[in-house]
């Protein structure tokens, strides 16, 4: 399984990728829009600037006509270069901008998946990432890992090669529980990445690891036994 950040934050960004094995950023018009940014393509270059050219960028296309939407997502690759994902929301014409899309080699990721049928249709119009929405499935008392399950067995069955990009988390359970179901990567916002690698037990086992240490060599620490 892999992670992804999503987030427009730059400081955040910069926390993630120096310190948790990212595979990449995903953002979203909302996602910029926090960020009060002047100029929103210099922030997108940005993004790209920390997190270097071989981590993904998933960047969302704003435009609604098709003509634009594909100069859009022209001028995003043009910007960011490779291993940029334009994301498309799922539609009629969303699906006919990511045939489109797909057809002249950038990769796409559908976006604002709700059901199995429109990931099904996605990755059947090129896409190369469809990302269902996991909290919001589960806050209108469905449940975002079953239609994960669903969408991994039918792509399994028919041997497509579109991977699922969960999102849309609130809790470390959802991922836990889309993990099992078979979603290959969930993006995640920066605090729920930290509370993914916290736990009570874990900081009080290596406090007492560290005072064990600490009773019976004070100050020295092992290094400096091992370079005496
Ligand atoms: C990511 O690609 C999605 O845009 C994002 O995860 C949506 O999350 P939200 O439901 O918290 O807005």
């Amino acid at each position: 399984m892999n992670f992804l950040m999503d987030t427009a934050n730059l400081d955040s960004i910069r926390y993630g990728v120096e310190y948790f094995p990212v595979i990449g950023v995903t953002t979203n018009p909302t996602l910029i829009t926090r960020e009060e940014v002047p100029d929103p393509a210099a922030h997108i270059a940005a993004i790209r600037e920390i997190i270097g050219p071989d981590r993904q960028l998933h960047v969302q296309l704003t435009e609604t006509e098709e003509e634009q939407m594909l100069a859009e997502a022209e001028a995003i690759v043009a910007l960011t270069g490779k291993n940029t994902y334009l994301k498309v929301p799922v539609s009629p014409l969303g699906l006919r901008v990511t045939r489109a899309l797909s057809e002249q080699g950038y990769g796409v990721t559908e976006t604002a998946i709700l059901s199995v049928g429109q990931a099904v249709l996605a990755s059947r119009a090129g896409a190369r990432y469809v990302a269902p929405y996991v909290s919001r499935l589960d806050n209108i008392n469905g449940r975002g890992a079953d239609v994960v399950a669903q969408i991994a067995e039918i792509f399994d069955t028919f041997d497509i090669g579109t991977e699922i990009l969960a999102a849309s988390f609130k809790t470390v359970q959802q991922i836990v529980d889309v993990g099992l179901a078979g979603g290959q990567n969930a993006t995640v916002n920066p605090d729920l990445l930290r509370q993914l690698v916290s736990h009570p037990l874990t900081d009080s086992g290596i406090a007492g690891f560290a005072g064990d240490w600490k009773r019976q060599y004070g100050e020295r620490t092992l290094l400096r036994f091992l370079k005496k």
